[in-house]
């Protein structure tokens, strides 16, 4: 295992790691980095009042990386402003989204995996702007004969940047087949592991090829307490309904019960995702919308006094 708990990260989940979910992790994982959703810098320097994250704070978030996507170099330096003075601790450029939203219509995420240049203008303005550390976070190239994430590296190196993430697929492979990640090479950054992270082995396995810390997504869903297993400040809970029900609590304070119950689901279906008659209870689940109704089904399915 890696010695700092620093060195185990939780990876930016779009409509997943928001502000609730992160507070959960927190209790079980105190000193692991976190990245919070990508953040669109058009939508963050505009202020745009329909997008709650726009707004958080991170001073009470402990070691916070706060994601930002976009093309523009000068909007990024200011959003990458904007959340520094908001209390993040560094800031995280997304440069592997494949998304088309993202990556071809907009010119950013893994986009920039093919435009270095841009790329290199982009980081070199948010370092400009700020006086926190500033990161990316990328995949192995564009597709299989395009795997150049290495000179994406050194230039993120010369621009100044702290480390880099690596997801060990490329854009062209979207979330298919399995994370594939080679020996570290010798770079100029640290470099931390991403993907199919699900357990201390495969953490392990990626102490062993080289790198320098390890990035946990997928593998928290329905598990905030997972990064807490792994550095040894949890054991395994014995009633997941309480954290359930805390979850919910967290949702409905930040986004009410309006919006946030029905974003909750997903979460509710993780939760019990593989427990006896949870596709019955994921159908109950799906057709409530008030709050009161909603806490009764999930005590009474994990029961909880
Ligand atoms: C639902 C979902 C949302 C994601 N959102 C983001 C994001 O906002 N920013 C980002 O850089 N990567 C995002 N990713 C990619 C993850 O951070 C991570 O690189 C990928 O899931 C592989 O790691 P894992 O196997 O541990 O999940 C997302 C992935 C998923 C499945």
């Amino acid at each position: 295992m890696f010695k700092n708990h620093n060195q185990i990260f939780a990876a930016p989940l779009a409509g997943i790691t928001d502000k609730p979910f992160r507070k959960l992790v927190r209790q079980f994982a105190p000193d692991v980095s976190m990245v919070t959703e990508m953040i669109s810098c058009h939508s963050l320097v505009e202020g745009h009042k329909n997008c709650i994250r726009n707004f958080d704070n991170y001073e009470d978030e402990g070691n916070i990386g706060t994601q930002i996507f976009g093309a523009d170099p000068f909007l990024m330096g200011q959003a990458a402003k904007i959340l520094q003075d908001a209390g993040a601790k560094w800031i995280d450029i997304n440069m592997g989204c494949p998304v088309p939203k993202v990556a071809t219509r907009a010119g950013a995420g893994a986009f920039l995996m093919k435009d270095h240049k841009l790329a290199g203008q982009i980081i070199s303005e948010c370092i400009k702007s700020v006086q926190i550390p500033v990161s990316i976070k990328t995949r192995l190239g564009w597709d299989e004969s395009h795997k150049d994430w290495e000179d994406l590296v050194r230039v993120a190196a010369d621009c100044g940047a702290s480390f880099v993430s690596l997801h060990g697929r490329t854009r062209a492979q979207g979330y298919s087949g399995n994370s594939r990640l080679p020996q570290k090479p010798n770079l100029p950054l640290p470099i931390i592991a991403n993907g199919d992270i699900k357990n201390i082995s495969d953490i392990e396995h990626v102490q062993n090829l080289g790198y320098d810390g390890a990035m946990i997504g997928r593998g928290m869903l329905g598990k905030p307490w997972l990064l807490g297993l792994f550095c040894g400040t949890c054991t395994e809970p014995d009633n997941i309904g309480e954290i359930v029900l805390k979850h919910l609590d967290y949702v409905i304070d930040y986004y009410g019960a309006k919006v946030g119950i029905p974003m909750f689901r997903k979460h509710v279906a993780w939760y019990s995702s593989g427990m006896k008659n949870s596709a019955q209870f994921r159908i109950q689940i799906n057709q409530i919308l008030d709050e009161q109704e909603l806490r009764k089904i999930i005590k009474d399915f994990w029961s909880v006094c």
